[in-house]
């Protein structure tokens, strides 16, 4: 039986492309643009399984251009907030994407982006690159201490409950908002203290981390209203999608001191940022590296691998994601 056409939108680590190349007919990018909206749309008439990325937006448009032998979208990623889920179930199209694997390393980035901001360690790192470090001083460059703190979380799922693990070691008592409370004996595990209201949660942190995925709810949700119930020295830290937050509204709260600091590693419209953000010294600005390690990079694709060969072989691919309310 003839191998299964794959296009993969963008290179993907090594062994994944060779492991793909074994399995599949896959048809790799190996110049590494994106797709243009035309060259996707002709991706989606030819092609058995499409793996899309996050740069590639995926709507009903584009999903229209489906060919007879489409059937599935295996995501490298697991936010599938670039994928029109609907649009892709009314085809009978499968969609899948790669949790878990990257947990780890964006709780990780995120801790890090919350030691970052509070403590000014870009600052310090440009003031040394840029030549202008004098030497110590008792009153240099003061930060704020981390521990003691209250860290709040919006969106406990498996990123936020592995971020609230790291910041119990580093002293932070926890607080989140979530649509559901957790079980009981998760929340006894981070010690955390849960706000049905987002709205009362906000007045009372002093760090705020967004780590719920980008929905057509949480558009926004960190909204310029929302921003200024935040207490003026709260550092808002954010490593799930730009779009959650307000980013002029934010800009803006930096700007006036409205807010402390921020640390962010996304952005409402990627690769651009915010011009009143680049200037701004209390902003941490990452270029999208949540999962960016090697051996994260490299268990995505092997779940990209799994979700398509189990389809392939005719069954149920395990992560797959269904449109809301199935
Ligand atoms: C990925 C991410 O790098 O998995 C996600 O949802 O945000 C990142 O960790 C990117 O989305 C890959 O498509």
């Amino acid at each position: 039986m003839a191998k299964p056409t794959i296009i993969v939108t963008r290179r993907l680590p090594e062994p994944v492309e060779t492991r793909m190349m074994e399995l599949f007919d896959a048809r790799l990018n190996l110049d590494d643009k994106p797709l243009s909206r035309a060259e996707l749309k002709a991706a989606f008439a030819t092609a058995d399984a499409v793996v899309p990325t996050v740069t590639d937006t995926i709507d009903a448009d584009v999903i229209s251009a489906a060919g007879p032998k489409l059937k599935l979208l295996a995501n490298f990623g697991v936010g599938v907030n670039h994928i029109d889920i609907k649009a892709a179930a009314a085809k009978h199209i499968t969609v899948t994407n790669t949790p878990d694997v990257l947990t780890e390393d964006t709780a990780d980035l995120t801790m890090a982006l919350i030691l970052m901001a509070p403590r000014r360690l870009s600052e310090g790192e440009r003031m040394i690159r840029t030549g202008t470090w004098t030497g110590w001083t008792p009153t240099q460059h003061l930060g704020h201490r981390i521990n003691g703190k209250r860290l709040g979380i919006i969106g406990m799922g498996r990123i936020g409950m592995a971020v609230a693990r790291r910041a119990r070691g580093f002293g932070l008592a926890v607080h989140y908002h979530n649509r559901s409370r957790l079980a009981e004996t998760m929340e006894s595990e981070i010690e955390a203290t849960y706000w049905q209201s987002l709205d009362q949660m906000l007045g009372h942190m002093d760090i705020l981390s967004i780590n719920c995925p980008l929905t057509p709810e949480t558009h926004h949700l960190l909204s310029a209203e929302r921003l200024k119930r935040l207490p003026k020295h709260c550092f808002v830290i954010n490593t799930s999608r730009g779009p959650v937050i307000d980013e002029a509204a934010l800009a803006d709260a930096l700007k006036s001191g409205e807010i402390a600091g921020a640390g962010l590693d996304v952005y409402e419209e990627e690769p651009k940022v915010h011009p009143a953000l680049m200037g701004l010294e209390n902003v941490v600005l990452l270029p999208h590296l949540g999962s960016a390690t090697l051996e994260g990079r490299v268990a995505m694709g092997e779940k990209v691998i799994v979700n398509a060969r189990t389809f392939f072989d005719g069954h149920k691919p395990p992560d797959r994601v269904l449109p809301s309310g199935h």
